[in-house]
Parts: C-alpha cells; sequence; structure tokens
C-alpha cells in the first residue's frame, strides 16, 4: 500500500528541525482503545493500577485509563538517567516516587516507549520488591533493535524502526510533545544525543 509523507506543520518545528508523520492521531487513537480492551479481557474483575512513567507516558496514559471498562486507578512516577550519553549509561535515578503502596495490586507500568530498555528494567526492578500482585508493562512504542536490558512489554502499540521519534508524549529537548501523531524528527545541524528527557 502506498503511503503519502506528510511533514508536520512547521509551527512545531524550530529551523533545522523536520518532522514527518510515522503513525497518525487516529491510528494511535484505534490502537489504544484496542490495548485498552484486551487488558480489561485479560483481569475481568480486578481493579487496576495504571502507573504512568512522566512525562511521556501521560497522552498514553490517559487514552488508555479512559479506555478500560471497571474500576482503574492512577499513580505517576518519574525517572530520569544520569549523565549526558543517557542513551548508553543505563544509570536510573527515581526523582519521583509513587504516592500510595501497591502491595496486593495489579499494576500496569504505562510507558511511552520501550528503547533500550534500561529504564522499565530498573522500574520493574524496584516496583516488584513492593510486592504487587501482578505487575504488567505497556508501551505505546516499541523499537526492538535498540535493547540492552532483557525486557519485554506485555502490550505494545506499535513496533516502529530504529529512528529518534516525537510527539503524543515524547519529546526532544521538552518540545514536540503536544504533537497529535507520532513523527520521525530528523535534525540539521546538531547532534540529538542525551536531549530526550523521560
Ligand atoms: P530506554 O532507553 O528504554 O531506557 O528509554 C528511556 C526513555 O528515553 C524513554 O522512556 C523515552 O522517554 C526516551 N526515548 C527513547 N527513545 C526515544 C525517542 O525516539 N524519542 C523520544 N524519546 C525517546
Ligand atoms: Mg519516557
Amino acid at each position: 500500500m502506498a503511503t503519502k509523507v506528510k511533514t508536520i506543520r512547521s509551527a512545531h518545528s524550530r529551523p533545522g528541525e523536520k518532522v514527518k508523520v510515522l503513525i497518525t492521531r487516529d491510528r494511535i487513537h484505534r490502537r489504544i482503545l484496542e490495548i485498552a480492551k484486551q487488558i480489561r479481557q485479560d483481569f475481568p474483575d480486578e481493579p487496576l493500577l495504571l502507573v504512568g512513567v512522566l512525562k511521556g507516558a501521560v497522552f498514553f496514559l490517559s487514552d488508555l485509563a479512559r479506555g478500560i471498562p471497571g474500576e482503574v486507578s492512577l499513580d505517576f512516577i518519574a525517572v530520569s538517567s544520569y549523565g549526558k550519553d543517557t542513551k548508553t549509561s543505563g544509570q536510573v535515578r527515581l526523582t519521583k516516587d509513587l504516592d500510595a503502596s501497591i502491595e496486593g495490586r495489579t499494576v500496569i507500568v504505562v510507558e511511552d516507549i520501550l528503547d533500550t530498555g534500561m529504564t522499565l528494567q530498573y522500574l520493574l526492578r524496584i516496583l516488584e520488591q513492593r510486592k504487587p500482585k501482578r505487575l504488567r508493562v505497556a508501551v505505546l512504542l516499541d523499537k526492538p533493535e535498540r535493547r540492552l536490558a532483557a525486557v519485554q512489554a506485555d502490550y505494545v502499540g506499535f513496533s516502529i524502526p530504529n529512528e529518534f521519534v516525537v510527539g503524543f508524549g515524547l519529546d526532544y529537548a521538552e518540545r514536540y510533545r503536544n504533537l497529535q501523531g507520532v513523527g520521525v524528527l530528523s535534525l540539521k545541524a546538531h547532534d540529538k544525543a542525551g536531549k530526550s528527557e523521560n
């Protein structure tokens, strides 16, 4: 099927930056509803606690939470990576903890993207120690080629190629989170290593 590549409105971009649509808002929305349904089918009678990883996961989390019927609660956690070269150092630290205990709860960690897997590996380790009844992972995007840590998501919106993406929560230097869809960012002038925040 031939697909037309659209460039997202230049209003979002700065000179030297270009964003090409990879996944439209409509496709994302449809896929999130499928995942939401799947989650409720997997846990038909259980109250669910969705743990969003700030900040990238907030848009995914808000659509996902509204798509899951029944009892759903939310909590948030934030992490950041040490050093400048965040993608290779693999050192993660907690910058905001959950508000409440997860002991005995059915918890679904909601992340924007599974890249090297270092962030999720760290999060799952600390959350597992708190004795949830079950611990699952939902990610909007997965870049399997980039994986360094042996982690997998239970629910994946889209598997994408090894490209730097922005939009629907994902940022470049804190910008582009508010794009409706997900797009590939290309830069003319400078290197993007270490520019993305969680
Ligand atoms: P990790 O490499 O799996 O630990 O991913 C760490 C974090 O880096 C993700 O949660 C995102 O916040 C960010 N990240 C990874 N890949 C991208 C990307 O392509 N665009 C924007 N942020 C990204
Ligand atoms: Mg993130």
